[in-house]
């Protein structure tokens, strides 16, 4: 049976988008020779149907080695809480009724929605309205439930890590502390594995509080012992023991809520006070969104795509495809989005790093 299928890619955009696209739109057509439409800058590719561009075998070449998304993304656009002004002031208003016409108006028979824990919940509460809706889970930090692994934050270690290495360098020859500033909201996924993997001496994340003068502690213990030199990796969402996370940029009408950043300078400051080392803070910022995929990335990637295609096929609606093990699996979008998948404090991963004498803050 011919259909008509549309993607769209929500949220912070993420190495290995465009490999989900290409698996979709060459699975669609090579292999049930359906028609996919690209829907573009995320759910509000869908509040102007006639931007939304046909995807061709010719459209998805050559992409699968490249970062970001040739659909564009938005990590604003909630089309439950439309930002719409009215008379001077902005109101957060539900339009998804016009999002689900527009779908009919494009005659699509099914919606892949490729994006982190926001989009997804945006995804099943138009699955609940009763749009045909397939998930796909992207975000580099790696907090989505029910999928061991999401794309894209394979590649983002990988950065972190090869910046961990360089930053040792200038740490050991200048005998300074670096601290190494990561993205990750609430969970501290990148920190932890990119730590690990970067022989870092301290690793900051939000699910441990961290306790500044033990810190302190720690690296001087780390002098006493021979390291004239240390590393952090503090996630940006992570927050001394009593403290609050460090804000960049409070909540606006742009921005629904706000942009972390400065936990990196906070430390330095506070533990320039106890310790008579140099200490200097590198931010990595979006670098670790950027860049192609890695190996890893582009495999899953396209899997995903392939296989979100395939739960179309199969009518399994309010539906992600999910990593568990090596199967890629079908999970309800409501039990991956039901809480974020966060770092266990007491967990074997965090047990693993201090068994190899990093310090997590406490
Ligand atoms: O993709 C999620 C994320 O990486 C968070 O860790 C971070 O807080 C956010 O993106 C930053 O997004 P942006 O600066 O693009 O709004």
């Amino acid at each position: 049976m011919s259909r008509k299928i549309g993607i769209l890619t929500g949220g912070g955009d993420c190495p290995g988008l465009n490999a989900v696209i290409r698996g979709v739109v060459k699975s669609a057509i090579l292999r049930h020779g359906w028609q996919v439409l690209g829907i573009h800058d995320g759910f509000d590719g869908l509040l102007s149907p006639e931007r939304c561009t046909p995807l061709t075998l010719e459209s998805v070449r050559g992409i699968l080695p490249r970062g970001g998304t040739i659909l564009g993304t938005t990590n604003r656009g909630n089309p439950f809480a439309y930002p719409i002004e009215q008379h001077g002031t902005i109101v957060q208003t539900d339009i998804s009724d016009q999002v689900i016409a527009n779908t009919r108006t494009l005659g699509l028979d099914a919606l892949i929605a490729v994006g982190g824990e926001g989009s997804l919940k945006i995804a099943l509460q138009l699955a609940e309205k009763g749009l045909p809706v397939v998930g796909v889970p992207k975000t580099i930090d790696n907090d989505l439930e029910e999928t061991d692994v999401t794309f894209g934050y394979n590649t983002a270690l990988e950065t972190a890590t090869d910046a961990l290495d360089k930053l040792h360098t200038t740490a050991e020859s200048h005998h300074r502390v670096m601290i190494l500033e990561v993205m990750g909201r609430y969970a501290g996924w990148i920190a932890l594995e990119s730590g690990i993997a970067g022989g870092a001496d301290v690793i900051l994340i939000p699910e441990i509080p961290f306790d500044l003068a033990k810190v302190c502690t720690a690296i001087q213990e780390r002098k006493q012992r021979g390291g004239n030199f240390s590393i952090i990796v503090a996630a940006e969402g992570a927050f001394p023991v009593g403290g609050d996370r460090v804000v960049a940029e409070g909540p606006s009408s742009r921005y629904t809520i706000e942009r972390l950043g400065g936990i990196g300078q906070f430390v330095a400051k506070q533990i320039e006070q106890c310790l008579d080392m140099d200490v200097r803070v590198t931010v990595l910022g979006h670098l670790q969104r950027g860049g192609s995929p890695t190996t890893f990335d582009r495999a899953l990637g396209s899997r995903f795509g392939v296989r979100a295609v395939e739960l179309v096929a199969e009518g399994r609606f309010g539906q992600m495809v999910a990593l568990q093990g090596r199967k890629i699996v079908a999970v309800p979008i409501s039990e991956a989005t039901r809480e974020l998948k966060q770092v266990d404090p007491d967990g074997e991963i965090v047990r693993e790093a201090e068994s190899l004498g990093i310090m997590l803050g406490r």
